[in-house]
C-alpha cells in the first residue's frame, strides 16, 4: 500500500499557511516519528545557543537544560520520567532535555517570571533547530516529582518540559494507529481575532477582536 504522506509531503503538509511568516516559524512542528540520524554536536549547540540568546526578565537567564543523548545515562533518565503515551514514541528521538526554571534570583528573591522565560529560550532554541532541518516536540506529560529528582530537589528549580530534539522521520514508522493518525493531522489554531484583543471584556466576555 502507497504512504498516505512521507516525510517531505509532510512538511509541506504542516506549514503555516501565513504569508511572511520566516520560514522557520512556519515550518517549525512537533513531530512524534524521528529519523534514526543523530544530531551532530556542533547544531545541538547552536539550538542551545539560540535559547541561550533569548530575552529573560532582568537578564536573570533562569533556563536549564539537562541534556540527553541516546544512549547516556541523562538520556535514560530523562525518558524514565515520561508517561508511557510520550515514551511510546520519544524514546527513538536522537535527544532528549529537561527544560527547566531557576525561580529564585541570586538575591534569594523569588522570580515569578521564570517559567515565562524558559518558554521563550524553548521558543527560540525551537526556531533555531526548525532552520537546520532539525525539529522539536515539547512534552508536559512528565512525571514531576521524578523530574524534581533528577535536578534536585530544591523548590526553586521549576521543571518545564521535556523536549525532544532530532529529524523529523517517517510516520510510517509509528506503528502505533493514534500516534500515526495524529502526525498526519494538520496543523490548527484559533483564529486571530480571538486571541488579539483591542478590548477586554466583562468577566466570560471575550472582549472586541482587534481590528488591523
Ligand atoms: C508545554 C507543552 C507541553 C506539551 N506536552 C505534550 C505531551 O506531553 N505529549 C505530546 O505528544 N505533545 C505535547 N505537546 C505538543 C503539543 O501538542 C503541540 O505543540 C501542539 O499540538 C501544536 O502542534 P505543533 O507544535 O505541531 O504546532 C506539548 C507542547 C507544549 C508547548
Amino acid at each position: 500500500m502507497k504512504p498516505a504522506m512521507n516525510a517531505t509531503e509532510l512538511h509541506a503538509h504542516k506549514k503555516a499557511d501565513v504569508e511572511g511568516m520566516l520560514e522557520a516559524i512556519a515550518h517549525r512542528w512537533s513531530p512524534r516519528a524521528y529519523a534514526a540520524r543523530t544530531v551532530k554536536p556542533a547544531d545541538l549547540k547552536l539550538v542551545l545557543e539560540a535559547a541561550r540568546w533569548a530575552a529573560s526578565s532582568s537578564n536573570s537567564q533562569p533556563w536549564r537544560f539537562l541534556v540527553g543523548v541516546q544512549g547516556d545515562a541523562a538520556f535514560a533518565r530523562i525518558a524514565a520520567t515520561l508517561v508511557p503515551f510520550n515514551q511510546a514514541w520519544a524514546l527513538h528521538a536522537p535527544v532528549l532535555m529537561l527544560a527547566f526554571a531557576v525561580a529564585k534570583t541570586p538575591h534569594g528573591r523569588s522570580n515569578p517570571y521564570a517559567l515565562f522565560d524558559l518558554g521563550q529560550a524553548v521558543a527560540q532554541m525551537a526556531v533555531q533547530a526548525t532552520a537546520l532541518g532539525l525539529a522539536t516536540h515539547a512534552m508536559g506529560g512528565f512525571d514531576r516529582e521524578a523530574a524534581q529528582r533528577l535536578i534536585g530537589a530544591a523548590e526553586e528549580f521549576l521543571p518545564g518540559a521535556v523536549i525532544a530534539l532530532g529529524y523529523a522521520g517517517d510516520p510510517e514508522s509509528l506503528t502505533d494507529a493514534e500516534l500515526y493518525a495524529r502526525e498526519l493531522d494538520a496543523r490548527t489554531r484559533k483564529p486571530l481575532a480571538e486571541i488579539a484583543l483591542s478590548e477586554t471584556g466583562e468577566t466570560g466576555d471575550p472582549g472586541k477582536p482587534f481590528a488591523f
